[in-house]
């Protein structure tokens, strides 16, 4: 029987008409595996649920976090790095792969979840990172509710390193999965170019390349159109918000199906 791998991200099920997609969210055949490219929601508590149930559907379920896992509130237990390890822990313990865990291979291609995070390097030359969000005109809410309570550009960096040293480890084709698009481009079709310098880092552009990716999948911009850099697709399979229209040009079937084995 065909099994195929899906990809989903920015499922924002706090939106009512987002939790009933997610609730008729189902595989089509028994085998199906499923992508969750990050921004669930901002609880933890309603991350875990939406993960409980799409690990009952799905034989197997993929997991990265995006930003708005990471948002703190200053009333919250645990934030910061700690909050990430605490996801990790809850999703693990129903059975959800993570960027923490093993690799999984759907047939014979390595499937990486990935946490890069960002650190304001896509950013216009000449300006140092606090200069740029200084000047920025729109802020993402990353600002207020991220920065806080952790040093943003430190973590990325552990993040990369951390990620280097993983996919080093790993021989042969794969697909790498995480929450911000691993390249710029994708921002170009941002009304508001600001925008970018919470949408990921340079540092990953080339690791489609370096790293033998067939295909790169992320979230994050909720507009869900696919860029070709170097040969190889990066597909945006956000569900978004509600409220927001694309053309029909940029949209792409979602769930999105990454490949299918037999
Ligand atoms: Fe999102």
């Amino acid at each position: 029987m065909t099994k195929t791998l899906w990809a989903t991200s920015d499922l924002h099920v706090t939106f009512k008409e987002n939790q009933a997609t997610v609730d008729k969210l189902n595989p089509k055949a028994p085998g199906d595996w499923l992508i969750v490219a990050g921004d669930v929601a901002e609880r933890i508590p309603d991350v875990v649920r939406t993960m409980g149930q799409l690990v009952q559907r799905f034989h197997t379920v993929i997991w990265v976090p995006g930003n708005h896992e990471l948002f703190n509130r200053s009333t919250d237990r645990i934030n910061g790095k700690a909050r990430y390890r605490s996801l990790v822990g809850q999703l693990r313990a129903l059975g959800v792969i993570t960027p923490e865990d093993p690799f999984p291979t759907f047939g014979s291609v390595t499937i990486c979840p990935l946490f890069t995070l960002y650190d304001y390097s896509f950013r216009p030359v000449g300006l140092s990172a606090k200069q740029a969000v200084a000047q920025a005109k729109v802020k993402l809410d990353d600002e207020l509710s991220i920065a806080p309570y952790v040093d943003i550009q430190q973590w990325c960096a552990e993040r990369l390193d951390y990620s280097r040293t993983r996919l080093n480890e790993v021989k042969g084709p794969k697909i790498l999965v995480n929450h911000w698009p691993l390249v710029i481009e994708p921002t170009h079709r941002l009304i508001n170019r600001d925008i970018a310098l919470w949408c990921g880092t340079t540092a990953t552009r080339d690791w489609t390349l370096k790293y033998n990716a067939l295909m790169a999948i992320h979230g994050h911009l909720h507009i869900p159109a696919e860029t070709r850099v170097d040969g190889i697709s990066h597909v945006e399979v956000s569900l978004g918000y509600p409220f927001e229209k694309h053309p029909p040009h940029v949209q792409r079937p979602w769930p999105f199906p990454v490949m299918e084995i037999s």
